[in-house]
């Protein structure tokens, strides 16, 4: 049987609940929660995330305790979360402090609180564990580091699971083609033999080395130099769906790229992106970012057209050389949906 992510099967989401709710998935930029809710959803249940009157972070289901209404679709008062159907209002950690239909007076009855969902902030994102945690939001070693800027893009939608999107965001060997209107090039289509390696604490994968376009747009995020550039580059996972791209120009300008998937449903996946850069971006940023995004698009287009899900199953596809990163996040991430299986 195939193992499936979103939230295809009755019985296969069961498997895949208790294989996947203790991870944390990025669902929203740490600037995109503002003054009023934000609707998101993780593996098939939506979600409401909030600000508390201190500017902390709330999350609950996104479904009212009266009559299940979207909470959602209410405002944000004095830090309290307020339900558009019957005013209900939810303060942190979702207790629920007015029924406006029993006057002022009345008891709340026990069952109106709703339960707190855990959210972190790390690398200008919000991060939701829809249980109890088993694993830790992956840790981006320069983000720490003063030489180094953090550039940060709003979370987008993409109509593809997210399975797809880490097999893509591993594989070298579609530069060439996917990306010939940004940075990928012909000349180089033949990928050389790689090997696997724990690049650090937190990712596996490899690293290698490629020559890519660097023309126009290309230059800002380059630096400079000719219309083509050779850079040293590693590229590795961390389980479920986070991977982080590093790359190294001649000129000494380092760039990490950590690109998260978040599974909605089997078909869509909410992603984004963090950069950091250790040069000067005060005046190179936003189109440093705009190239990415323009990168991105090229990835979101063909991804968008394949149905389903990647399967998981061994010998289902077929497998090159230079997928051999693919193929190792599929085997470690069917095993940990076993791990979880009941
Ligand atoms: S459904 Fe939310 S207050 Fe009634
Ligand atoms: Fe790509």
């Amino acid at each position: 049987m195939g193992c499936t992510v979103g939230v295809a099967r009755s019985s296969e989401r069961a498997q895949l609940n208790s294989s996947l709710h203790g991870c944390w998935y990025a669902v929203a930029t740490v600037d995109g929660v503002g003054g009023a809710p934000v609707a998101v959803e993780v593996l098939g249940t939506p979600y409401v995330i909030w600000r508390t009157p201190d500017q902390r972070l709330a999350a609950v289901k996104d479904q009212c305790s009266h009559r299940e209404a979207r909470l959602s679709l209410g405002r944000v008062e004095d830090g309290c979360l307020r339900c558009p159907y019957h005013g209900w209002a939810f303060a942190e950690e979702g207790r629920c402090v007015e029924v406006p239909s029993s006057g002022v007076d009345a008891p709340i009855p026990p069952a109106a609180h709703l339960t707190p969902v855990l959210l972190e902030e790390h690398h200008g994102l919000v991060w939701l564990c829809p249980g109890e945690p088993t694993s830790s939001v992956p840790v981006i070693d320069v983000d720490h580091d003063p030489a180094f800027t953090r550039l940060n893009t709003a979370m987008q939608i993409w109509n593809c699971s997210a399975t797809r999107m880490i097999d893509n965001m591993l594989d070298v060997a579609h530069f060439p083609y996917t990306h010939a209107g940004t940075f990928g090039r012909e000349q180089e289509k033949e990928v050389p033999k790689f090997s696997l390696s724990q690049l650090d604490d937190t990712f596996y994968g490899y690293e290698y080395s490629v020559v890519i376009n660097n023309e126009g747009e290309a230059k800002t995020m380059s630096g400079g130099g000719g219309d083509v550039i050779g850079l040293d580059m590693s590229t590795g996972f961390a389980l479920p769906f986070t991977v982080r791209s590093t790359m190294s120009y001649e000129n000494g300008i380092e760039q990490v790229l950590f690109m998260t998937a978040t599974p909605m449903s089997s078909e869509r996946s909410m992603f984004t992106f963090v950069l950091w850069r250790n040069d000067d971006v005060s005046e190179t940023g936003q189109g440093i970012v705009d190239f990415e995004l323009a990168v991105a698009l090229e990835d979101q287009h063909m991804l968008e057209r394949v149905p389903g899900e990647l399967s998981l199953d061994h010998g289902a596809l077929v497998d090159t050389a230079s997928d051999k990163a693919s193929v190792e996040w599929r085997r470690r991430f069917k095993a940990l949906l076993d791990e979880g299986a009941v």
